[in-house]
C-alpha cells in the first residue's frame, strides 16, 4: 500500500548537518519509494522563537532552498509553508479538546522550559497540537525525524487513539521514522547538535568556515598512534559522508582534514545549487503550486472530522 510520508522543519535559523542527515536526507531517499510525501516550512512553530519578521522570512526562504538544493523534486512531493495551509489550524482547535492536558505537561520542550526559568506561552504549550495537526491533516503513516521529535510523534498518536476512541477509525495513527544510525548526531562539544546550542555546522558553510567548524570539533590528547573511539562525531561524520569507516590509529588533526575532504567533495555540489537557488528560485510559484495540492488533501480530511464531530 501507498504509504503517506509526511515532515516539516521548524523555520528558525540556517539548517545544520545534523537537520540533514537526521530529517532531510531520509526524507528526500523515502519520497523517492512508494510514497505520497508532504514535505513543509512549519513557519508558525517558529513564532513562539521569533517575532522579527524578516528573520522568519529569511528562514522560510533557507530551509525551502536548503530542501531543493538537496534534491527534494516539488512535482512529486507536495511542498508547502505551514502558514498557506488554514485547515491546518482548524484541526488544531478541534484536536485540542482531545488532547489531556497532562500529555502536555509531560512534553520535553515545555519542561525544560519550566525547569530553566523561562516565560512559557501558550504557543510552546500547544506546541505538540499544532504539530499533531501538521501531521494527522495528512492522513500521515510516517513521519521521518531525528529522535528530539519522537515524543511530538507519540503525542499525535495518542490525540488519534483518544479522538478514534469517540468517533471510530478516523484518523490515521503516525509513526516516527528515526534510523538508528543517523537519529542524534551530535555537535561540536559533543551534546546533541542544535542550533539552540551553538554547537552546529552549518549546512551550506563555505569552504573556509566548514574547516574552522571542523578544527572546532572536541578531541583527546591521545598520541596519533592511540586507537580513537570510533562513535566519536569524527568518525560518525566521515562515515555518513565518505560511505567507509575512517582508519582508527590515526592523529586527530589528520582525521579532521580527511573529514573535512569527504564533507567538502560531499556537500559542494548541493552548496553550489543552494547559492544559485537563493538568488533565482521562484519559490512563490512553488508554494503555490503545493498549497493548491496539499489543501485538496487537507480539505478531504477535515470533511471527514467535521462530519464525524457533528458540525456539517
Ligand atoms: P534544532 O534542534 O537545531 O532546532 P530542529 O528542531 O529545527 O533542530 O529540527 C529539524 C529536524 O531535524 C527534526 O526532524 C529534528 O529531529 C532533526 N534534527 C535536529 N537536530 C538533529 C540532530 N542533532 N541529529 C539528528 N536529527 C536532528
Ligand atoms: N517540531 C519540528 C522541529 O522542531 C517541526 C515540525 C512541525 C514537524 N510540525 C511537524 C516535524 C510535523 C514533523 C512533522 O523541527
Amino acid at each position: 500500500m501507498i504509504q503517506n510520508i509526511l515532515t516539516g522543519i521548524k523555520c528558525t535559523g540556517t539548517p545544520h548537518i545534523g537537520n540533514y542527515l537526521g530529517a532531510i536526507k531520509p526524507a528526500i531517499e523515502r519520497a523517492d519509494k512508494d510514497a505520497n510525501s508532504f514535505y513543509f516550512m512549519a513557519n508558525y512553530h517558529a513564532l513562539n522563537q521569533i517575532t522579527d519578521a524578516k528573520e522568519l522570512q529569511q528562514s522560510v526562504k533557507e530551509i525551502a532552498c536548503t530542501w531543493l538544493a538537496c534534491g527534494l523534486d516539488p512535482k512529486k512531493t507536495v511542498f508547502y509553508r505551514q502558514s498557506d495551509i488554514p485547515e491546518i489550524f482548524e484541526l488544531a482547535t478541534i484536536l485540542s479538546n482531545f488532547t489531556a492536558k497532562g500529555l502536555l505537561d509531560r512534553a520535553h520542550a515545555y519542561k525544560a522550559a519550566v525547569q530553566d526559568g523561562r516565560d512559557v506561552n501558550m504557543g510552546l504549550y500547544n506546541y505538540p497540537v499544532l504539530m499533531a495537526a501538521d501531521i494527522i491533516l495528512f492522513d500521515t503513516n510516517f513521519v521521518p525525524v531525528g529522535a528530539d521529535q519522537k515524543q511530538h510523534i507519540e503525542i499525535a498518536a495518542d490525540i488519534v487513539k483518544a479522538f478514534n476512541a469517540i468517533y471510530g477509525k478516523v484518523l490515521v495513527v503516525p509513526e516516527p521514522l528515526i534510523k538508528k544510525e543517523v537519529a542524534t548526531i551530535p555537535g561540536l562539544d559533543g551534546r546533541k547538535m542544535s542550533k539552540s546550542y551553538g554547537n552546529t555546522i552549518s549546512l551550506f558553510a563555505n569552504e573556509d568556515e566548514l574547516l574552522k567548524c571542523i578544527k572546532r570539533i572536541t578531541t583527546d590528547s591521545s598520541a596519533p598512534t592511540d586507537p580513537k573511539p570510533t562513535d566519536h562525531l569524527i568518525f560518525q561524520l566521515y562515515r555518513h559522508f565518505a560511505n567507509c569507516e575512517l582508519e582508527n590509529r590515526i592523529g586527530w588533526g589528520e582525521a579532521k582534514q580527511k573529514l573535512f575532504e569527504v564533507m567538502n567533495a560531499a556537500l559542494k555540489p548541493m552548496r553550489e545549487r543552494y547559492e544559485q537557488l537563493m538568488k533565482t528560485a521562484e519559490l512563490e510559484n512553488i508554494f503555490e503550486d503545493g498549497t493548491k495540492r496539499a489543501r485538496e488533501v487537507a480539505r478531504t480530511t477535515l470533511d471527514r472530522v467535521r462530519k464525524a464531530i457533528g458540525v456539517i
